[in-house]
């Protein structure tokens, strides 16, 4: 709020609720004049240089004259019961959080959320919605978080989530979903960087267990307390996210059913599986030609029903598809199968099987896969930079910089000075010299930064001087500098020595 208003009104900017209505609009009125733009904190609000917060009020409508400036308003428990396209009266540019939770908000019209484009924090908890629309959130285009916990939602239609595109974090927690949301994540102009999703405390029996394994590299799922029915795919996935300390079942992991050995009738693991630890296996191909992978700890073809999942570096395959044209094919024994490998095929494979036992933390149920040139130098010689390396590079940069260090003190010490006869006498001695070292010890731990060049600047003379520079801040200036070097490796001293005008 403006100074001057602020003491007409006899009031600091918190604690608007001290203050008089009546008294506050008259002296708004007087003020008008000369203040054309200032905006009083609403009755009940309590407003600070950028907050307003309208907790609590009973607010059944907001308030016509809330102030613009605000980058976080709260409106949390109030009786709000829809959002119109005009339920601000004017745009608030400078919105960052925006938290409407805790009203009885159940509708929400197209382009409600065009007043504020800029809102990254969103919270619309417990509230009262029940289906999200199409293009409920048009207009939040930098949303990163989405708060709908704790709604009635059972439906989203297609289309609810698009123009979310900086989306990062939902939280659908809390609601009555019975189906996924996958087309969150394929749909065209929907928020494709969402990392986080939190399906918890909902309705869902059945999950799509092979896109839920797509998902994991790119981020965290929640779903904890679904009456999930169990089937081999879904304790195969259950059992991998485990291996793989993903932690949205780590930190639930009670919450989650098929867990444990003890699922009474369910039979996933095959008769004769290999009780041995797994060990990571490193497989290699050529370009162009086929490779078999076998799934680690599976021997026999799958019994019916049970489904073997292999999480590639770009899809996820299963052995009930039979494509044969397919670039990756899945044997009924589990073998996965690459035809026609490519160098983009390599990387870490995993095989997802339910095998109801517990895994050491040793144990692997990944592999990895090499396609490349198997006789070629460049292939193995890639990943095989040694320690010695690094102390090699770091000793010859040392040295050199030493040499360096010489050859300036030479120069500066043994040259006739020529500052006339060389350059005409115009430009003076044009002294100058650098040197330019990398740190020995960012050398040697692998950290070579472009900025990582200490630079000496040697002037002894200012550019359009006529006289030759004298020696003596030369002397001085090289005393420190060659001690600073062979001190602290190539700690470089003291360059504002060198300048006379700084001096001066
Ligand atoms: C809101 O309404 C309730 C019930 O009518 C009342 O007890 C409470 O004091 C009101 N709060 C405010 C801030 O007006
Ligand atoms: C979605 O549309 C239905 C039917 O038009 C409406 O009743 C409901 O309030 C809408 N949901 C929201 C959150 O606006
Ligand atoms: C997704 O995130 C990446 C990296 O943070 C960013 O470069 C990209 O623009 C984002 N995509 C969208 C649609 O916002
Ligand atoms: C196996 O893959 C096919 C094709 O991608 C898919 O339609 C099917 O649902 C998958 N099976 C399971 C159990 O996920
Ligand atoms: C899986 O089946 C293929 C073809 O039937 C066979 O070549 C391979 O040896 C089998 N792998 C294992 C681990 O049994
Ligand atoms: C692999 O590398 C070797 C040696 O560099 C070369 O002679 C050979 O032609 C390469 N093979 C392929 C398939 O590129």
């Amino acid at each position: 709020m403006h100074p001057i208003a602020s003491q007409l009104l006899g009031k600091t900017g918190v604690g608007g609720h001290h203050c008089n209505p009546a008294a506050a609009v008259l002296l708004l009125l007087l003020c008008r004049g000369f203040l054309p733009s200032v905006a009083v904190c609403p009755p009940c609000c309590l407003c600070t240089s950028d907050i307003i917060s309208c907790s609590g009020c009973n607010l059944s409508t907001l308030p016509f004259d809330l102030p613009s400036y605000a980058t976080r308003l709260d409106l949390s428990h109030n009786l709000l019961t829809a959002l119109p396209t005009n339920w601000i009266p004017q745009p608030f540019d400078r919105l960052i959080t925006l938290v409407i939770n805790r009203n009885s908000i159940s509708k929400i019209e197209v382009n409600a959320f065009n007043v504020t484009p800029h809102v990254l924090h969103l919270d619309l908890s417990s509230n009262q919605m029940t289906a999200l629309n199409l293009s409920l959130f048009t207009g939040l285009k930098e949303l990163k978080e989405l708060l709908l916990f704790d709604n009635r939602i059972v439906q989203i239609y297609p289309g609810a989530f698009s123009g979310l595109h900086s989306l990062q974090k939902l939280y659908l927690s809390g609601n009555r979903l019975k189906a996924f949301p996958l087309g969150l994540y394929w749909e065209p102009g929907g928020p494709h960087n969402l990392t986080f999703l939190d399906m918890s405390y909902n309705r869902l029996s059945k999950v799509p267990v092979q896109s839920l394994l797509s998902l994991t590299r790119e981020g965290r799922v929640y779903l904890q307390e679904n009456p999930l029915v169990c089937d081999c795919a879904l304790l195969a996935l259950l059992e991998y996210w485990m291996w793989k300390q993903y932690r949205p079942l780590v930190d639930f992991k009670a919450e989650y059913p098929c867990r444990d050995d003890s699922i009474s009738g369910l039979v996933c693991s095959q008769p004769d599986m290999l009780d041995m630890p797994l060990e990571l296996q490193t497989y290699k191909e050529e370009p162009g030609k086929w490779l078999r992978v076998p799934c680690p700890g599976l021997t026999s073809s799958a019994e019916e029903g049970q489904v073997v999942f292999w999480v590639t570096p770009k899809a996820v395959v299963n052995s009930s598809t039979s494509d044969p044209s397919a670039h990756f094919i899945v044997l009924p024994n589990g073998t996965l199968e690459i035809r026609g490998a490519v160098i983009e095929d390599s990387g870490t494979y995993g095989c997802v099987a339910a095998r109801q036992r517990h895994y050491d933390p040793l144990e692997s149920v990944e592999v990895n896969v090499v396609v490349g040139n198997l006789s070629s130098a460049s292939a193995r010689g890639l990943t095989n930079r040694s320690g010695t390396e690094h102390f090699n590079t770091a000793f010859t940069t040392l040295v050199s910089c030493f040499i360096s260090i010489v050859l300036v003190l030479l120069y500066l010490y043994l040259t006739p000075c020529r500052c006339r006869d060389s350059r005409g006498g115009t430009r003076g001695c044009g002294g100058r010299a650098w040197i330019l070292c990398s740190d020995p010890r960012e050398v040697e731990s692998g950290h070579r930064r472009s900025n990582g060049k200490r630079v000496a600047f040697l002037e002894p003379q200012a550019e359009d001087s006529d006289i030759c520079a004298p020696k003596t801040p030369a002397m001085n200036l090289g005393h420190v500098t060659t001690e600073g070097i062979l001190k602290n490796g190539s700690r470089t001293v003291g360059q504002t020595h060198t300048d006379p005008a700084h001096m001066a």
